[in-house]
């Protein structure tokens, strides 16, 4: 059995106040959460403040991204080490934002991935397809290519150690959700096209929805056979929307 997760990605939404807040609105709802695995994702500033009030909870916490080097003269990046310092156990990598915004390449995001293994901080490896893609009839090619990726530089097993989050793109921030049918489809052909390399890996591998993902429909979501939970934007900086996706999952 998976363990449902739900992640929420607070991009570069808070400040000191409001981060406060919204944690302790989360811990305060955290007994109605009976089954699934909670992670928050601040901006990085806040990862110290959040974590020191997650510590005596089940809450935890994640990075929104990872350096790929470990140490050294990489200008305004941060290190697996040090996130593993201020109390991260997850990261997320290779967001849609990230590759789109500012570049990252699959294989920029497979070194970021193969930095959160070495330093023993679990991957939220995210991937997913533009609208020309989904039109253009290359969804499970995109996100092939994206995984495959991470497999050359890492090997399959490699996955066994993270999350993989299905985000597709045009549903990030738009309020358009994939239906129920449209994500399981692509959730079941990633599982899959994990399984032909090994079986046990794709068996145990959660892989999360992402994009519009809201209270409404979280539970039919997260219903899907392949559907193992959510990584949440928008959703996830008001506690009691939170976590009502996260006791959707119940
Ligand atoms: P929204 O939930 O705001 O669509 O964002 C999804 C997302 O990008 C999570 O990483």
């Amino acid at each position: 059995m998976r363990q449902p997760m739900v992640a929420g990605n607070w991009k570069m939404n808070g400040s000191s106040d409001s981060v406060k807040e919204l944690i302790a609105g989360i811990k305060a709802g955290m007994d109605s959460v009976s089954k699934a695995e909670v992670v928050v994702c601040p901006p990085a500033v806040y990862i110290p403040r959040v974590a020191g009030a997650a510590a005596d909870s089940e809450i935890k916490v994640g990075s929104q991204n990872i350096c790929d080097e470990d140490k050294g003269a990489f200008t305004g990046e941060i290190s697996g080490e040090m996130l593993k310092d201020v109390g991260c156990e997850y990261a997320i990598i290779g967001h849609s934002e990230r590759r789109a915004l500012y570049g990252e390449s699959d294989e920029l995001v497979a070194k970021r991935f193969a930095a959160a293994r070495r330093n023993g901080i679990k991957p939220i490896f995210c991937i997913g397809e533009t609208l020309e893609e989904r039109e253009s009839g290359t969804t499970n090619d995109v996100c092939a290519r994206q995984i495959d990726a991470v497999i050359a530089l890492e090997g399959v097993e490699a996955l066994a150690d993270g999350v993989i989050a299905y985000e597709p793109v045009w549903a990030i921030g738009t309020g358009k959700t994939a239906t129920p049918e449209q994500a399981q489809e692509v959730h079941a052909f990633i599982r899959g096209k994990i399984a032909a390399l090994n079986a046990d890996v794709a068996d145990g591998l959660r892989i999360l929805y992402g994009g519009s993902m809201n209270a409404g429909n979280a539970k039919e979501l997260i219903g899907q056979p392949d559907i193992d939970g959510g990584l949440i934007g928008g959703a996830s900086l008001k506690a009691e929307d939170f976590l009502a996706i996260c006791t959707a999952a119940n």
